[in-house]
């Protein structure tokens, strides 16, 4: 891909890059978007009924089930070059904040530390009563302390997200040189509004994604492509061959 050149002198020398990704960033790494993960034996459900405090209540056998299966997906995965360009990009500038509505885990599994994981993680299981995070338990998904059912450690419709990852996530949006938003349809509050903040401040924008978005035309770049190809062509092209 040819970059705009004032983009990477701007990359360059800045200070303090901040990215926001959604689940296009791991859609290579086989782990399907939310709004595609409904093939199969889940084809018949929508992902917004299931990801609900109300779904969970009403059967959480079912919700249960469902993150399961998800849970395998994202276990038998592993990072792309994409993770693996964003954990390498970390190096550069001063200062660097990864945000992400992912629930996978691959940017830490890339090497990224300190992401802030603003929907929680798939990979950790939480009882829905005491709060406990729970590593082992046997036949049915209940708390061993209370008995109380088991659920995944992330957030759902309509749920708070948590307040410290959201706090830091927002000043690096106030406080960043350059915001980059990736692979995220910019549906979803409060993420979303996190690019405009940061637009807001003066940042310099940059989206990549395969299409456009709503944020895209607030974005000062946009780049169309796989984030699996272009971050690690960015990456080379802004601080050389070393890097990527
Ligand atoms: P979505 O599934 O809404 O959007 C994925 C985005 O990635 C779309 O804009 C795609 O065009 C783009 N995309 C797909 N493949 C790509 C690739 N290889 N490279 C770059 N872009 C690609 O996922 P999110 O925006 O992450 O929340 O969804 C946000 C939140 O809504 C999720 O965290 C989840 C959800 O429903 C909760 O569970 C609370």
């Amino acid at each position: 891909m040819i970059f705009p050149p004032e983009l990477l002198t701007i990359m360059r020398k800045c200070d303090y890059i901040a990215v926001l990704t959604g689940a296009g960033t791991s859609a290579e790494s086989g782990v399907p978007t939310f709004r595609d993960a409904q093939t199969g034996l889940w084809a018949k459900y929508d992902p917004q009924e299931l990801a609900t405090p109300e779904a969970f209540t009403h059967n959480p056998q079912l919700v249960w089930d469902w993150y399961a299966w998800r849970r395998e997906l994202v276990a038998e995965s592993a990072p792309n070059p994409g993770h693996f360009a964003l954990a390498d990009m970390a190096s550069h500038p001063a200062r660097f904040t990864l945000i992400t509505q992912n629930v996978d885990g691959l940017h830490q599994q890339a090497g990224n530390d300190g992401v802030l994981e603003l929907h929680g993680s798939i990979r950790r299981i939480r009882c829905s009563q005491d709060d406990r995070i729970v590593t082992e338990w046997s036949g049915d998904p209940r708390c061993p302390d209370c008995g109380g059912w088991l659920r995944p450690d992330v957030v759902w419709f309509g749920e708070n997200l948590p307040a410290d990852a959201l706090q830091f996530a927002s000043q690096a949006a106030r406080g960043c040189d350059i915001f980059l938003t990736i692979g995220t349809s910019g549906l979803v509050q409060p993420a979303a509004s996190l690019p405009l903040i940061a637009a807001e401040k003066g940042a310099v924008t940059v989206e990549i994604n395969v299409e456009d978005t709503p944020l895209s035309r607030f974005m000062d770049f946009t780049l169309h492509g796989k984030s699996g190809e272009v971050l690690p062509e960015l990456v080379t092209a802004v601080w050389g061959n070393d890097s990527a």
